[in-house]
């Protein structure tokens, strides 16, 4: 078990601003519920009796560690079966569920919690919930001798807690002295083999957990740590796992109020927990614990306004468990076909004329969102529909932050199922060190790692598309070699104007790697390329030196043109992506140039002009698409 090593701080902002809608609620609903003063404290453990019956308290915690705290929640109290759920959860992890299941079913008995009644043909307690289910549970403490296994018992409480907590001496006796009636199921569990050591060894252990000392906001922190997959808020530690979570909540939801489980889980739907101690836990996978202490209990050893507060927690919020907020149409962020929005790969005027014509055969689907087995459906569906009339279909998993293995396996069948037909699939950002890892390596599989291209991004997998589109193949353009006069820069100049050009230009070759351009370096030369590409690279604000490729040009474009305009600084890196030929001209000596022959500057800056005017204008019509 872990250990507490650091506890952080409390991460609870005072109850103003901001916070208000949840604070300034819960004191209302502290004030009204106030006034409920039916029941009393449970008195069969003499020393639970003593409890102040006024002691009131309501603790929220959220899967991040914000607590909101009205009234009495740092007042300890003793855990009681609250602690139930927990040993069950340490139990599962430690021996995992079929051996646990052996000891413990997860049947709801409908009878109150020290209930004798045990599940005879399959000769075990039916829940861990009732008395019979936790001393059961209780045997399956680790642990060589009884100081160890008390040790391990409250290093659990401990972790889940986020701080040291102890046992309380008085309740402890008190329920040694009294607990005859958990003797009895003990003893009668020993008689059929349902727990094999000394009743009273069991017993000691099952007393000292009930005994724990813990105070609403502990018990909110706990309830968080189920909420959260069993990672405390606080601390960060992973104290339970995620499978064994689930499994808690399950027998949390069909028996953790007793005889009163039918009607909570109607009227609250929350996996919970009660506590003769006037304790109740509640929780919202994936959202908030909450816990309420007030000692006086009804029949069935649920504390009262604990209930009352927590069906209208739940009414107000609308946190009942059948609730449906999920939206699988969500899952698609939009689509747009490559003959509206090309890649940020610059183009020949020959080049963007083929893709407006042939783009329509490339379609981008973009999701977002989790992928479950809902949204992947919607999804896989959205993707038949664009590859009946694509040659490719990008599917972009930019802004997906979660793919379950229900979500693998249908893509996986997905790309299994289109493999080898009209379509080909192309993946885009399903890195394999980010939360799509696990879709990734599915993707490597020997099996699979043929289905589908993967591209690092949208942009790069609309590039190879768009290279397809354009029959460059494998290579690209990269072999082409482009004379002066083809260059969409000087289109139009006279051929005796292209050889006064070609008798200043310096031809350049750079390696794969090398930073041509680099930014805010003086800007006096300008590049024509010849063959190879190049990367435009800016530097993304706030994350230092790292670079993001915002564009990259290909034979036959011109670049770090800009020096001809305003001969300021460079605004960008241009790094070769491969072997690169390009010719530099020096804006000086085209200025020298052009004194004696104007036509060329005048072509020169018409052609730039015209350049510029449709780059703005497919830019518009691009964010007119992607809106
Ligand atoms: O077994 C007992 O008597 C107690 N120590 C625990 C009972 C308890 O909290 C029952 N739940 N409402």
């Amino acid at each position: 078990m872990n250990k507490i090593d650091a506890v952080r701080p409390l991460r609870d902002a005072k109850p103003t601003g901001a916070l208000a809608p949840v604070a300034n609620y819960l004191a209302e609903l502290h004030e009204r519920i106030s006034s409920l003063t039916a029941g009393k404290p449970a008195d069969y453990i003499p020393e639970l009796g003593k409890a102040d019956p006024n002691l009131f308290g309501i603790a929220i915690a959220t899967v991040d560690g914000q607590v909101y705290a009205v009234g009495d929640t740092e007042i300890p109290f003793t855990i009681q079966s609250v602690s139930k759920p927990f040993m069950y959860g340490y139990a599962l992890q430690q021996h995992g569920r079929e051996a646990v299941l052996k000891h413990v079913g997860v049947e709801p008995t409908g009878e109150a919690f020290n209930s004798i009644v045990l599940d005879e043909v399959a000769n075990r307690p039916f829940n861990p919930m009732v008395n019979a289910g936790a001393i059961a549970v209780a045997e399956l403490m680790r642990g060589a001798d009884q100081a160890e296994r008390i040790a391990n018992m409250l290093a659990l409480f401990s972790s889940l807690a986020g701080r040291e907590l102890e046992i309380d001496e008085a309740v402890y006796g008190s329920e040694l002295a009294t607990g005859h009636r958990n003797r009895a199921i003990a003893y009668m569990m020993l008689n059929s083999g349902m727990i094999k050591r000394d009743p009273n060894e069991v017993l000691d252990l099952y007393f000292r957990q009930c005994s724990v000392n813990v105070t609403a906001r502990d018990l909110a922190i706990m309830a968080a740590t189920l909420a959260n997959d069993g990672a405390n808020p606080l601390t960060g530690a992973a104290v339970l796992e995620t499978q064994y979570v689930r499994d808690m909540l399950s027998v949390m939801n069909s028996c953790g109020m007793y005889d009163y489980a039918g009607e909570w889980a109607y009227e609250v739907g929350m996996p919970a927990k009660s506590g003769v101690s006037g304790c109740i836990i509640a929780v919202i996978p994936g959202q908030i614990g909450i816990c309420v202490y007030s000692p006086p209990i009804d029949q069935q050893g649920n504390s009262l306004r604990g209930i009352r507060v927590c069906q209208e927690i739940s009414k107000e919020f609308e946190l009942h468990a059948f609730n449906n907020r999920t939206n699988v149409r969500s899952v698609i962020r939009g689509d747009y076909l490559a003959d509206l929005v090309r890649s940020n790969r610059l183009r020949t005027l020959a080049e963007r004329k083929i893709l407006a014509e042939k783009g329509r055969k490339v379609a981008v689907l973009e999701a977002q969102g989790a992928l479950f087995f809902g949204t992947t459906e919607q999804l896989m569906r959205r993707l038949a529909l664009l590859a009946s009339d694509a040659r490719y279909v990008i599917v972009d998993f930019k802004r997906v932050h979660l793919a379950d293995s229900s979500a693998r396996k249908l893509i996986v069948r997905a790309a299994r199922a289109m493999a080898g037909g009209e379509t080909e699939l192309v993946f885009a950002s399903m890195h394999d060190d980010g939360p799509l890892a696990p879709l990734a390596r599915a993707f490597a599989e020997p099996e699979n790692e043929k289905l589908v291209r993967i591209f690092r991004d949208a942009d790069a997998a609309l590039e190879w598309c768009e290279d397809q589109l354009l029959a460059y193949g494998a290579h690209g353009a990269a072999g082409t070699k482009f004379a002066l006069s083809e260059i969409n820069l000087f289109k139009g100049l006279k051929p005796e104007e292209c050889r006064l050009l070609e008798s200043i230009v310096q031809p350049l070759v750079f390696e794969k790697g090398d930073v041509i351009i680099r930014e805010g370096a003086d800007a006096n030369l300008f590049f024509v390329l010849a063959r190879g590409t190049v990367s435009v690279q800016i530097k993304v604000p706030g994350q230092g030196e790292r670079k993001k490729r915002v564009a990259s040009i290909g034979p036959g474009l011109s670049f770090g043109e800009m020096a001809l305009l305003d001969g300021g600084k460079r605004s960008a890196d241009i790094v070769a992506d491969d072997k690169v030929i390009c010719y530099g001209l020096r804006v000086q000596q085209l200025h020298e140039l052009t004194a004696a022959h104007p036509n060329i500057m005048i072509t020169i800056l018409g052609n730039l002009t015209r350049e510029f005017s449709e780059r703005l204008r497919h830019a518009n019509e691009e964010i007119g698409v992607l809106e």
